[in-house]
């Protein structure tokens, strides 16, 4: 299976910053346990649904459109806070992630806004003013603190999350670098055009010649900035080399497996037993044997890829089961196993 596109949908070729993020990655997972640290606890699951109207369905750049939705009598949504995403079940069943990038204070309606990359997105780009979807949340994956100084970062699409925590903070200290491949590619510059031009660095990769580099997108920031990042993996990871402190990202695909052991996984419905080598995960490899296991986040957050264990001892990496689940279940995008594991599929 190849790699997913990146946000800016282009296929990576860049084996240099895949072993940047790789390198990035295992060099945190030592440091955190020579100091004894702990993984992040698991996060609360919210699962409220809610049906919704397409209110607008808004060309934003290329191959890009907002989407505004709201309750079918217009009442009052769950609230949200900048950094927050939606899960989006589309007519079709598949579901998928988006951040919210309307504004928090107006809880009659939400707006997502959607590069066009696979079919999720597609179907997504389909939908027209009147169709119902459902979705459920909000969720937070990508927390915003207070601080005195933030720099946000912003590469094509990821800058959905980002928006809403500029205009949040629009009064403070902060700046913005919004990365593209043209300007023609780049939602919402209209929006950014209105916040303060002296706090703002449009950076299309066309009018430069090259990519940003890490130490560029970083000009701005000092010893005690927050830094808010969300973009590509390789932008990502670009950073991280140089930024180690006060670093807050989103990833929009799967982080790299770092010290993955390779593990077995038995269909029981199926008397399939399946080979999951050290830097693949089960989803993808369970895919290529049933290709209609679902799946969203691919990042253990959203448990849409949860299946009934019958076997084995499993190595969870999610941030969505409770313990009570981790005795019967498994996120198949990121937890792996000891052995075999023998999976109700
Ligand atoms: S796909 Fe979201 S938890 Fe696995």
């Amino acid at each position: 299976m190849s790699a997913p596109p990146d946000l800016y949908g282009r296929r990576s070729k860049d084996r240099m910053w895949a072993f940047a993020a790789r390198a990035v990655d295992a060099f945190e997972a030592v440091t955190r346990k020579l100091a004894g640290g702990e993984e992040p606890p698991p996060k609360p699951v919210v699962s409220l649904s809610t049906t919704v109207v397409v209110r607008k369905v808004t060309p934003e750049a290329e191959d890009v459109v907002s989407v505004t939705l709201s309750a079918p009598d217009w009442s009052p949504l769950p609230a949200w806070q900048p950094g927050c995403h939606l899960d989006l079940i589309l007519p079709s069943g598949t579901r998928r992630q988006y951040s919210l990038c309307g504004d928090p204070d107006d809880r009659s309606t939400y707006r997502i806004a959607v590069r066009k990359l696979g079919s999720g997105s597609r179907e997504v780009h389909a939908l027209g003013e009147g169709d119902v979807v459902t979705v459920r949340g909000p969720r937070n994956a990508f927390p915003f603190i207070q601080v005195p100084r933030y720099l946000f970062i912003a590469g094509g699409i990821g800058i959905t999350p980002i928006l809403p925590m500029v205009k949040a903070v629009r009064d403070k200290d902060w700046h913005l670098v919004y990365c593209g491949r043209t300007r023609e590619s780049m939602p919402f510059l209209d929006e950014i055009a209105d916040l303060d031009p002296a706090r703002v660095w449009i950076r299309p990769d066309e009018e430069y010649g090259v990519p940003v580099s890490g130490k560029e997108l970083l000009t701005w920031a000092l010893p005690s900035t927050h830094v808010y990042c969300c973009g590509p993996p390789k932008m990502i990871a670009g950073v991280r080399v140089d930024r180690r402190t006060g670093l807050h990202f989103e990833r929009f695909s799967p982080p790299p497996i770092v010290g993955g052991r390779p593990f077995e996984i038995e269909l029981s419905r199926r008397g399939t037993v399946l080979e999951v080598p050290a830097d693949r995960s089960a989803l993808d490899v369970i895919r290529e044997a049933v290709p209609g296991v679902g799946y969203s986040c691919r990042q253990g957050f959203c448990g849409t890829c949860t299946l009934k264990v019958a076997g084995g001892e499993v190595v969870h990496h999610d941030r969505v089961l409770t313990d009570d689940e981790r005795r019967e279940k498994m996120a198949i995008c990121v937890s792996r196993g000891n052995g075999r594991i023998v999976l109700d599929l």
